[in-house]
C-alpha cells in the first residue's frame, strides 16, 4: 500500500457510515418529507452543496438549500425554528455539536463533515466524518468528498459527481501529496472521476487555463501560488514573458502554456522562481508551479471549468462575493447564463483580491510579525468574507514560512471580528494544531473558533481582538514546544 493510500477497512467503515446517511435520506424522501440543505459559503461547501442536491433532485426529492459562512446559534435556533422533518449539514456541524446538541437534540439530522470534533453527536444524528474511521480530514476528504460517498451510497448513478468532489477537495488544499496530488480517500473519488470518464490528469505548469488561454492571462489569472506583480496583472505578464524572450503569439495565434517547449517552460519557471526571490519569497513557493493538473474533460477548454483548480477558485468567488447559489447551481450542472454570472463575479473576485493584496503590503505594519506568529490586520477595509481567501493566499508568501498567520477583520453590522489561520504542512508535522488553539482561545475569550491543523478559523467580539491574538502567539509558541495547551 503507497503511503498516500486509505486501507480497505477504513473504506469500509467509511462508506457503511455514508450508508446510513443515505438510508435516512431515501426514508425521507419516500415518505415526502421535506430536507433543508445547510452548507458552508467556501468552494468545499459549495461543491458539497451541489453534490447532494444533485442527488437529491435525481430522487425527486423536495429540498431546499441554503449556504451559510459558519454554524452558530443563530443558524442553529432558525433552523429549529422552521421543524424540518430532516436537516442536512455539509462541509461544517462536526466542529459544532455542542450548539447542534443543545438546541436540535430531538431533530432529525445529518452531518457530512471533515472538521475535526471533541463532543459526542445526540443520538438522533446520523455523523458522517472521515476522522471517525482513521481517515485525516485536513487532507484526505474535504466535504464534498464526504457528500459524494453519501451521493454513492445513495445511487451508484451519482459517481458522475466524483469531478465536484475531486473540485472540493482542490478547494481545501488538499493536494498535499507528491507533485501536488489529492491521496487518502480522495485518491478513490479522483479513481471514480477518471474511470467513469469524467476527470483527466497530467503533470505540467499549474498555471490556470493552461490548454487554450494565451500565456500573459494564464500567469496572470492563477492566485494559487500568488506572483506578487503578476497575479492579477496582465500588462506586467506581458512584460514579463518579454523580458524573458518567450514570444506571445505564433502569427497572429496567442500561444498557450501547453504550446511551449521544454525548454521554454524551465525558462518560465526559473524566471519565475527568480522574480519570487526578488520579492523576498521562498523556493518554496516556486516549487508549487508544477504538479498534477485536474481536467474536467466534459467542460470546455476555454472555460474556468475546465481545470479543477480554476473552477474551486470561481466557486469561492461566488460564495465571498454574496453569490453563493450560483456556485451551487454550477455544481449541479447548470450553465448557460450562470455561468456567465459567475465568470463576471470571478473577475469582481480576482480584481478584489488584487486591491486588498497590495494595499495590505504597501504600508509596513499591515502585516505585523510577532514572536511566534504573522498578525495580518485588515479590520475596516477587507471583507470579512474575504479574509480565508486572503489568509490562504499569504499562508505561501511570506518571508518566513515557519511562522503560521493570523488575519482577522471586522464583521460588517456585528460586534466580532472574523479571523482566518493559516500555516503550512512542515509546521503540522511539528505538531502544530490551529484548529485546537483558536477553540481553546475563542471560546476564552467569548467567542468560537475551530477547524483543522492547517486552517482555522474564529469569530472574537471586538473588545478581545488584542487579548486574542496574544493568546494565539503564546499557544502557538507553547504547542510548538512539545508543551500540552491547556493548564
Ligand atoms: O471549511 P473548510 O474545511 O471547507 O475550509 C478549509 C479552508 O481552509 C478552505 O477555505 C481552504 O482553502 C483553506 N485551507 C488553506 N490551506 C490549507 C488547507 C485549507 O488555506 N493547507
Ligand atoms: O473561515 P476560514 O476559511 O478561515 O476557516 C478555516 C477553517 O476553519 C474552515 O474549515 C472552517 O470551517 C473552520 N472554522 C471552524 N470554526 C470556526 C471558524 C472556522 O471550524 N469558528
Ligand atoms: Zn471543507
Amino acid at each position: 500500500m503507497s503511503d498516500d493510500a486509505v486501507s480497505r477497512e477504513q473504506l469500509d467503515s467509511l462508506q457503511n457510515n455514508a450508508k446510513q446517511a443515505a438510508d435516512l435520506i431515501r426514508k425521507t424522501v419516500e415518505n415526502g418529507e421535506f430536507i433543508h440543505v445547510v452548507s458552508h459559503l467556501d468552494a468545499d461547501g459549495l461543491a458539497a452543496a451541489g453534490i447532494i442536491g444533485k442527488a437529491l433532485a435525481r430522487l425527486g426529492a423536495v429540498f431546499r438549500i441554503r449556504i451559510e459562512r459558519w454554524l452558530d446559534e443563530k443558524v442553529a435556533s432558525s433552523i429549529a425554528a422552521d421543524k424540518p422533518a430532516l436537516t442536512v449539514f455539509a462541509d461544517f456541524g462536526s466542529g459544532n455539536l455542542d450548539v447542534l446538541n443543545s438546541q436540535l437534540a430531538d431533530n432529525r439530522l445529518i452531518i457530512l463533515d471533515h472538521h475535526q470534533f471533541t463532543e459526542e453527536p445526540s443520538p438522533t444524528f446520523v455523523h458522517v466524518n472521515p476522522h471517525l474511521h482513521g481517515i485525516d480530514g485536513s487532507r484526505d476528504l474535504s466535504g464534498a468528498g464526504v457528500a459524494y460517498f453519501m451521493a454513492k451510497a445513495l445511487d451508484k448513478a451519482n459517481v458522475d459527481l466524483a469531478p465536484i468532489a475531486v473540485v472540493g477537495a482542490l478547494g481545501d488544499r488538499q493536494d498535499k501529496y507528491a507533485s501536488r496530488t489529492l491521496g487518502g480517500a480522495n485518491r478513490i473519488i479522483v479513481e471514480d472521476a477518471e474511470t467513469t470518464g469524467g476527470l483527466k490528469t497530467e503533470t505540467d505548469l499549474l498555471f490556470f487555463g493552461r490548454e487554450t488561454r494565451p500565456i500573459h492571462k494564464a500567469l496572470a489569472y492563477t492566485t494559487v501560488p500568488f506572483i506578487p506583480d503578476i497575479s492579477g496583472q496582465e500588462d506586467r505578464s506581458v512584460a514579463f514573458l518579454a523580458s524573458i524572450g518567450i514570444t506571445p503569439k505564433k502569427g497572429d495565434k496567442w500561444r498557450a502554456l501547453r504550446d511551449l517547449s521544454e525548454e521554454e517552460k524551465k525558462k518560465l519557471c526559473s524566471a519565475l522562481a527568480d522574480h519570487l526571490a526578488s520579492k523576498g519569497l521562498s523556493g518554496n513557493v516556486a516549487l508549487n508551479l508544477i504538479g498534477r493538473v485536474y481536467m474536467l474533460t466534459h467542460e470546455e477548454p476555454w472555460t474556468p471549468l475546465r481545470d479543477a483548480r480554476e473552477f474551486s477558485v470561481l466557486l469561492n468567488s461566488t460564495g465571498r462575493i454574496g453569490r453563493a447559489s450560483l456556485g451551487v447551481a454550477i455544481c449541479m450542472g447548470d450553465r448557460g447564463v450562470a455561468l456567465e454570472e459567475a465568470n463576471k463575479v470571478l473577475g469582481e473576485y480576482r480584481r478584489t483580491i488584487t486591491k486588498y493584496l497590495s494595499w495590505l503590503t504597501e504600508e509596513p505594519g499591515r502585516i505585523e510579525e510577532l514572536n511566534s506568529i504573522y498578525v495580518v490586520h485588515g479590520e475596516g477595509i477587507i471583507d470579512d468574507k474575504m479574509i480565508g481567501t486572503i489568509s490562504s493566499i499569504l499562508s505561501t508568501n511570506l518571508p518566513k514560512l515557519e511562522k503560521p498567520l493570523i488575519a482577522y477583520s471586522a464583521v460588517q453590522g456585528e460586534e466580532f471580528a472574523k479571523f482566518s489561520a493559516r500555516t503550512l504542512d512542515p509546521v503540522v508535522k511539528k505538531g502544530l494544531n490551529l484548529g485546537d488553539i483558536l477553540k481553546i482561545a475563542g471560546e476564552k475569550y467569548s467567542g468560537r473558533g475551530g477547524g483543522h491543523n492547517i486552517a482555522a478559523g474564529a469569530q472574537v467580539p471586538i473588545k478581545n481582538v488584542d487579548a486574542f491574538i496574544k493568546l494565539v502567539d503564546e499557544l502557538v509558541k507553547k504547542q510548538l514546544e512539545g508543551k500540552p495547551l491547556e493548564g
